[in-house]
């Protein structure tokens, strides 16, 4: 009949609704993700981005809440299956004091770019010699890798 369509429309629409909210509690496909050291969410266009990811100077404080963050992502982005920071190598090289045998730039192509450092970098491919399996991408934006060297940073300075 002419009125069945209506309801079944209506139910569609629901779960539509139903899923959106969903996906917008869990924060969409990057579940995890939830922390922004702005006010709303992360947006790298922001007028206080750039400062935000901008590497810190040595004697700078810990920022608390980022390394945090970066805690929580050095987790569950995979990177403690691979690196302890207590000093004991598991895959790869152990990353307690990387704040101060390296720096940031290196840390932040290595992270975000490592098929290319292997290709061109010559730390990077002794390392690989050493630990003979490649350091995956790991597709992390911007802000997880500045948020994960603050908690390195940490570590480096409290060792946790
Ligand atoms: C599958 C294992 C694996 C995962 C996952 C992994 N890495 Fe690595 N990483 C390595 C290996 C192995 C090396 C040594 C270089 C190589 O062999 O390519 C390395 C090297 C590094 C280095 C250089 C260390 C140094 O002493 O200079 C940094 C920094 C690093 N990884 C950070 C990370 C971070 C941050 C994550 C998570 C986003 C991560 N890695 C995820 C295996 C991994």
């Amino acid at each position: 009949m002419y009125a069945q369509p209506l309801p079944r429309l209506h139910s569609t629409l629901f779960r539509a609704a139903w899923l959106v909210l969903l996906l917008f509690a869990t924060g969409g496909c990057d579940g995890e993700e939830e922390w922004s050291p702005l006010e709303g969410p992360w947006d790298p266009n922001h007028p206080e981005a750039q400062a935000i990811l901008a590497p810190p100077a040595a004697d700078d404080p810990i920022d608390r809440e980022m390394a945090d963050a970066g805690e929580r992502w050095y987790r569950v982005r995979g990177c403690l299956a691979c690196h302890r920071v207590d000093g004991t190598d598991v895959v790869g090289p152990a990353l307690n004091g990387v704040t101060e045998r390296r720096e940031y730039e290196w840390y932040r192509a290595m992270v975000m770019k490592p098929d290319s450092m292997l290709q061109v970098d010559p730390i990077a491919q002794d390392l690989a010699r050493m630990y003979r399996v490649p350091m995956p991408d790991q597709g992390i934006g911007e802000l997880r890798t500045r948020a994960i060297w603050e908690y390195l940073r940490r570590v480096d300075r409290e060792g946790r």
